[in-house]
């Protein structure tokens, strides 16, 4: 008897060569990052903290970036190209006329999609002759992918680890250090930025925003590192489409097509790396696909206002046009900490804009998340990170009303990351003993 397909894979060699940059096929043109009225000029700060290479690429006009051989093997490294699962128990389970696929994102050595652009940056900024890079982190997955493709690359690492989350993940703080990161809570007292909210609130929760100005402040101040941003920028985005590349020879090794693809956003590097080639056949050939990103109403990003706004607590980035709650709110703490910022990607924001890309945000006490969550792991077997949870959650309820709507659609979605190391956050939302 045959076996069923589940996996669609790729060999080395069919490991994409070139990243998908939308920039030049967007229906308009992207707007640039700007300077406030006051102050000095955050635009041409920018060549002191982030790595060139990154900085040329991120208002690339070019379509297509190749990826340079070494980062290629790097990529191998690191277990790509990844699986596309046909999630046939699930759908079995659901009892749904849908197809479910899934993309394996947490087959990474770190657990997550973070390392596609953690190696491209350390291998830039390495041959650039920097000795350290430094960022932020909240869910502690960007700070890991950092660390493990410093290692990689025989750099120094500095993470500034959003509060909230350092207090509830040693195991992943340990992971970090053991890579050999340099690891602290954010706020901080290494820097202005940190000092001065330390002082408001000695266990300030933090933000990414904030812990965003902590590395910025950092590199700022040695000319031997480099800031690295994890998400939100053009060149982070381009880095993760090799995921929707991925997929998309996968669907045709599948003979078939997505009319629905969802994934979890918070800054919109793993769904703008999913779903961008795709909205590039929406743009270009005439496909029709819905995309669906899923968020926390914690912070629904997507659902504010689209205007000018700095990326960072502190002021130090410029202006970025995009779905904003504004640099300064407040958001509560949840498990899936990842999606806990108060804006999103330029380019994303851009797409929704223009009403390519609806959203849902789900309740703050994430039980809903985490109870579909658990469907998935019950039948597909996979534990996935609390962000990726909402990915699992927003598609498994697509293919419930195609249930319902006897609908026979096709629809993907990322799994971002595993949550190996997130178990204490499960085991509170669900009340497991
Ligand atoms: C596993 C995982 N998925 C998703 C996200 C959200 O970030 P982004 O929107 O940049 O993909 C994070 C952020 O930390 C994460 O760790």
């Amino acid at each position: 008897m045959a076996v069923p397909k589940r996996q669609f894979r790729l060999t080395v060699d069919e490991l994409p060569t070139r990243w998908y940059n939308i920039i030049p096929d967007l229906p308009e043109p992207l707007p640039p990052p700007q300077d406030p009225e006051d102050g000095p000029s955050r635009v041409d700060d920018l060549p002191n903290l982030l790595v060139t290479e990154c900085l040329k690429q991120e208002m690339s006009p070019e379509r297509w970036v190749d990826i340079p051989d070494g980062l290629r093997e790097l990529y191998h490294q690191a277990g790509r190209p990844r699986p596309l699962f046909r999630a046939l128990s699930l759908e079995k389970a659901l009892g749904t006329p849908a197809r479910l696929y899934y993309k394996s994102e947490f087959y990474s050595p770190t657990g997550s999609h973070k390392v596609n652009t953690a190696l491209a940056q350390a291998f830039y900024a390495r041959a650039e002759g920097y000795e350290r890079l430094a960022t932020e982190t909240g869910a502690g997955q960007w700070g890991t992918a950092l660390a493990y493709a410093a290692a990689l690359t025989g750099l120094r690492c500095t993470v500034y680890w959003v509060r909230a989350v350092y207090s509830w993940k040693a195991a992943r703080l340990g992971f970090m250090k053991m890579l050999g990161a340099d690891v602290y809570a954010s706020p901080s007292d290494r820097t202005e930025c940190g000092r001065r909210l330390c002082e408001e609130d000695p266990n300030h929760p933090g933000s990414l925003g904030i812990a965003i100005s902590e590395g910025l402040e950092d590199a700022k101040h040695d000319p031997k590192a480099a800031y690295c941003l994890g998400s939100v920028l053009n060149h982070v985005l381009m880095h993760q489409t090799i995921i929707g590349l991925e997929t998309q020879k996968q669907f045709e090794m599948a003979g078939d097509y997505p009319d629905t693809m969802i994934s979890c956003l918070g800054g919109g590097s793993n769904f703008g790396g999913f779903v961008l080639p795709f909205v590039g056949d929406v743009l270009t050939k005439g496909k029709k696909v819905r995309f669906i990103a899923a968020q926390s109403q914690a912070a629904p990003n997507l659902q504010g206002e689209y205007r000018y706004n700095f990326a960072d607590h502190a002021e130090i980035t410029p202006l970025l046009k995009m779905y904003t709650l504004g640099h300064t709110v407040s958001m509560p703490p949840i498990k899936g900490d990842g999606l806990r910022y108060h804006g999103c990607s330029p380019i994303v924001s851009l797409l929704r804009k223009l009403g390519y890309i609806d959203t849902i945000a789900y309740p703050v006490d994430e039980r809903r998340v985490f109870e579909r969550a658990t469907t998935f792991m019950r039948t597909e077997g996979f534990l996935p990170a609390p962000e990726s949870a909402y990915s699992v959650c927003c598609a498994i309820e697509e293919a419930l009303r195609c249930k319902q709507a006897g609908e026979e659609r096709v629809i993907a979605f990322n799994v971002s990351g595993h949550g190996f190391m997130d178990m204490e956050g499960y085991r509170e939302v669900l009340g497991i003993e």
